[in-house]
């Protein structure tokens, strides 16, 4: 939520700091700002609305400067206002501060600055910061005050600030990420690299208590106590290309089209030369030895891969269940035996991180699947397994998805192998040669034509159900979250034995039933979708072409006929389409539906 970014050099930079305000907006999109130094001054220009007003008005006002902060804001405390959009500044105009996070002890914060005769003009938590350190300015240098004013506060935060007259960026972290971009004659911040990446790919992640003092010539990081610290950088592997739309109207099209791209990255080396098992240099065989229970913990997109990666795991006889990190709680019993897999794309969600934290203060053994170097979940698991998906920009989780997947397929079966002494399949290497033909598939089903028709015929319906049994329902609830999410249209995902149990109230000529099968054990799913036909209600195969749904469905979404344990993914890619094409028939905005951010880092 809410993306900062600061650059940092000699040379005017209000377009980079724009540029990287545009790149991190799938972080959030309701109000934007900068505020630079030029010599005279600190100049604020901020609005609600999106980065591209913002940059209408600076064009307009001719703002310059070679040091600025930026933000795009995704609301928490106080609707998209102006007034409540970051920069915010102090008393006196001296200082600016764009924030990420929430600061938990805002009011009291603010009560007290009142009393001290401090005037608020926005509703933000954000803004008691610059008071604070426009406070400790009075009696320390800068970096001395802005070290004070975050000492006063609780929760989390990435901050950037700025001091008029001085060439210098201050910044800390505590729970929200912040990385330091190192090109040869400038420095950038941000909440994410993609923000600066065409720029620079050399990188250093914040620690939680890391202040730095960044100046166009020199960066120093200290601990908030102000002891030196050392960080190295690494090198992103992530080519800038992918960070821009690439000619496509929306990212999300262009990530489903490149997911294929994006498998056999998350594949490639990951496979035993014998192709009956994974190869994971981070998980060497026998690793998991000992691990009597795993436990995945994540939200939305991510949880619906964890299903999956629980089933395969069940499947083997390991004892596994899949969380929603919200509601991972102390009623869940955790220990020492338990393995505890956080399963976030961007390693920054907060329901997640906390489960994370909870099931390492419970002794668990963590491990971190994720899309993000350097992410919290990265860094604060025992051990990471990175899906290798390249930056996903769109709100709507895609490719990720299915790279998680994948990863998760593979990390099940390294477990199932070393706790059970089994895996999920007799014969692996079936699973394997699908595995591997997989990206080949994909690319296959983006040459079918018939999400658009699809979308188009059920255009206007009341509302859309997706059903799916065993590994098909994660695919049927992923299906119908990303339905939902695009389109604002109702949808809702089931699992299909479950629509005679109530929902089947709901169905109606009017409410087409996505009905999603593998090709393995699928009797009882085509009887659960008959159910609905009878009721009138249009039924779409998501199926291989030959499958007996076909024969009792009104419209088919067609996948190439593969390993069942693998044609879920397939089905997902169209109905990724299908909520892609009826979205944009809808003319909704694909890339930032309304009301969410693609990195949720409030609980
Ligand atoms: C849906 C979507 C969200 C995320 C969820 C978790 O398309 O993107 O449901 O999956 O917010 O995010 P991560 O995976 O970053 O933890």
């Amino acid at each position: 939520m809410c993306g900062i970014i600061a650059r940092i050099g000699a040379d005017d930079g209000v377009d980079r700091l724009l540029g990287g305000l545009e790149r991190l907006e799938y972080r959030g999109y309701d109000s934007a700002g900068i505020a630079v130094e030029n010599g005279a001054g600190l100049a604020v220009q901020k609005c609600s609305g999106r980065v591209g007003d913002l940059v209408d008005s600076v064009e307009d006002s001719g703002v310059y400067g070679g040091i600025g902060i930026g933000h795009t804001r995704w609301s928490t405390h106080g609707p998209p206002t102006d007034d409540n959009a970051h920069p915010h500044t102090g008393a006196t105009g001296e200082v600016a501060v764009v924030h990420n996070g929430v600061i938990e002890n805002h009011a009291e914060l603010r009560d007290e600055l009142r009393d001290a005769g401090h005037e608020f003009t926005s509703d933000t938590d954000t803004e008691v910061i610059p008071h604070l350190f426009e406070r400790h300015l009075a009696d320390n240098d800068p970096e001395e005050a802005f070290r004070q004013a975050v000492r006063d506060l609780d929760g989390s935060y990435a901050i950037a600030a700025m001091v008029e007259g001085e060439d210098a960026v201050f910044a800390a972290r505590q729970g929200s990420p912040l990385v330091l971009g190192v090109d040869d004659d400038e420095y950038f911040l941000a909440s994410d690299v993609p923000a600066f990446l065409e720029h620079t790919d050399e990188v250093v992640y914040f620690e939680d208590d890391d202040v730095g003092v960044i100046r166009p010539d020199d960066v120093e990081l200290s601990t908030l106590d102000g002891e030196a610290v050392e960080r190295s950088s690494e090198v992103v592997s992530w080519d800038p290309d992918e960070t821009g739309k690439g000619g496509y109207d929306h990212y999300m099209r262009k990530e489903i089209e490149n997911q294929h791209v994006s498998l056999a990255n998350g594949i490639e080396g990951r496979v035993s030369e014998e192709g009956e098992e994974p190869d994971l240099d981070e998980f060497p065989a026998g690793t998991f030895s000992g691990v009597e229970r795993v436990q995945f913990v994540a939200c939305g997109t991510s949880f619906h891969a964890a299903k999956y990666g629980t089933q395969l795991l069940n499947k083997a006889g390991v004892a596994a269940q899949a969380f929603r990190a919200s509601e991972y709680d102390g009623s869940i019993p955790v220990d020492s035996d338990t393995l505890v897999v956080a399963v976030t794309q961007s390693g920054e969600t907060a329901d997640t991180l906390a489960a994370l934290d909870r099931a390492r203060r419970a002794s668990a053994r963590t491990v971190a699947v994720t899309n993000v170097m350097g992410s919290t979940a990265a860094r604060t698991a025992d051990d990471a397994l990175f899906i290798r998906a390249g930056p996903e920009i769109g709100v709507a989780a895609t490719k990720t998805f299915s790279s998680q997947v994948v990863a998760l397929s593979l990390l099940s079966h390294r477990v199932s192998l070393d706790a059970a002494e089994e895996g999920p399949w007799d014969d692996p290497a079936a699973y394997y040669d699908a595995l591997e033909a997989l990206p080949n598939h994909v690319e296959s089903v983006l040459d079918f034509e018939t999400a658009e028709e699809v979308a188009d015929r059920f255009l206007g319906s009341d509302a859309f159900f997706f059903i799916g049994r065993g590994l098909a329902y994660p695919v049927a609830i992923e299906g119908a979250l990303k339905f939902k999410e695009i389109t604002y249209e109702h949808a809702e995902g089931f699992a299909a034995g479950e629509l005679k149990h109530g929902p089947l109230a709901l169905v109606t000529p009017r409410t087409p039933v996505f009905t999603v099968v593998t090709g393995d054990d699928d009797e009882t799913t085509v009887t659960n979708a008959q159910e609905a036909g009878t009721r009138g209600a249009p039924i779409v195969a998501v199926s291989p072409s030959d499958h007996k749904i076909t024969d009792v469905a009104d419209a088919h979404l067609p996948v190439p006929d593969t390993h069942p344990d693998l044609v879920g993914l397939l089905a997902n890619v169209q109905l990724q389409l299908l909520s892609y094409h009826t979205a944009d028939k809808l003319g909704r905005a694909i890339d930032k539906p309304r009301n969410l951010a693609k990195s949720v880092t409030v609980e």
